[in-house]
């Protein structure tokens, strides 16, 4: 019998990579669906689409078990009007076109988990949301409405927020995903950087939460995602202890040894996100998310507290 599948589309960045080791030491056959694909010696086949259109990619979807859909332009970039444009529209296409391709396949994948983000609640200070929370306002908020728009617009409809599911539906969750903690891509690597050269001091006010959540606990998620088929609708796949980004710096330091380090102001990040490329606002929002139906569900983090997850991962760096 041929293994069960995974189709990973955007699968080749930071979370993909993550996932398809997960999935592979879980029995599964991965298929990545890419812009570049290459040939790969870890069995993974790397699929062309261009994230926009139909093409012959879309038979690898039939029969498969889950396709996962992490594709969009890197959020992590100045949001100027044509970045807003860009990171928009990859993500609202990628999503229409693995929608398309799911209803063109004769035997359509059993689940779609798609990623989605926290931004999703836009800056909310110190208000915990659960995923009954509202959309917020701003940039990010408007990104995340639309992405979830293109994905849930599709779906059968909601009942409670969770989906009817029924044998013809492809079960459908969207995991609003927060601050991604992991050795290989993400905040993090900079953050340690940043803080080995003595500038890992708190971000502005250090107020503003950090929902955090390590990469291994986030690959069970999505594993949960594909495997608990009483599951759909919304989740928030976030740590359950968001911490200030004070507490957080403070406890980054303490990971890689740096007893102490100024703190940096909100002017010096909109300086220094303008000079290297990147988008301040990321640092300074503040989100303080709870993972309610994870945990409802019996989810059991490996790393629910922000010093264990960060002693664990840089440990090595
Ligand atoms: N990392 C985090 O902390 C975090 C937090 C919340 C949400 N998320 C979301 O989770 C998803 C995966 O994140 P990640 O950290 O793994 O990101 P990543 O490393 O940047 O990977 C995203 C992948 O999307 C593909 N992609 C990039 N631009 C694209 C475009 N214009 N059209 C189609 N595909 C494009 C790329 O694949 P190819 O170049 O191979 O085509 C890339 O490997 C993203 O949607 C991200 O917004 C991440």
């Amino acid at each position: 019998m041929s293994p069960r599948r995974v189709v990973i589309a955007g699968g080749s960045g930071f979370i993909g990579t993550a996932l398809t080791k997960e999935f592979q030491a879980r029995g599964y056959g991965v298929a990545v669906l890419t812009r570049s694909p290459r040939e790969r010696a870890d069995g993974v086949r790397e699929i062309e689409w261009d994230g926009l259109r139909q093409g012959g990619w879309f038979e690898s979807l039939d029969g498969a078990e889950a396709v996962i859909n992490l594709a969009g332009k890197n959020i992590n970039c100045p949001h100027t009007p044509r970045n807003v444009r860009e990171l928009t529209g990859s993500r609202v296409n990628s999503v229409r076109a693995v929608a398309a391709a799911i209803s063109r396949v004769a035997q359509p994948p059993r689940v779609w988990a798609q990623a989605g983000a926290i931004g999703f609640y836009g800056d909310a200070s110190d208000r915990w949301c659960d995923e009954a929370a509202p959309a917020g306002r701003g940039t990010l908020a408007n990104i995340c409405r639309d992405w979830e728009a293109a994905f849930l617009g599709t779906a059968p409809p909601l009942a409670n927020g969770r989906q009817e599911t029924g044998p013809a539906a492809t079960r459908r969750v969207l995991l609003r995903i927060g601050m991604v903690l992991g050795r290989g891509g993400g905040a993090l690597p900079v953050l340690v950087r940043l803080t080995k050269w003595f500038l890992g001091g708190r971000a502005g006010s250090g107020r503003q939460f950090v929902s955090w959540v390590h990469l291994g606990d986030l690959a069970r998620m999505f594993v949960a995602a594909v495997e608990r088929t009483d599951l759909s609708g919304v989740l928030n796949a976030v740590g359950p202890n968001p911490v200030t980004n004070a507490e957080f710096m403070r406890q980054l330091r303490r990971a890689v040894h740096r007893p102490w380090s100024p703190p940096v102001p909100e002017f010096a990040m909109r300086l220094g996100g303008r000079l290297i490329g990147a988008e301040p606002s990321l640092a300074l929002i503040s989100q303080r998310c709870a993972p309610k139906r994870l945990t409802e569900m019996g989810f059991e983090f490996q790393f629910p507290d922000v010093d264990s997850a960060l002693e664990d991962l840089c440990r090595m760096a």
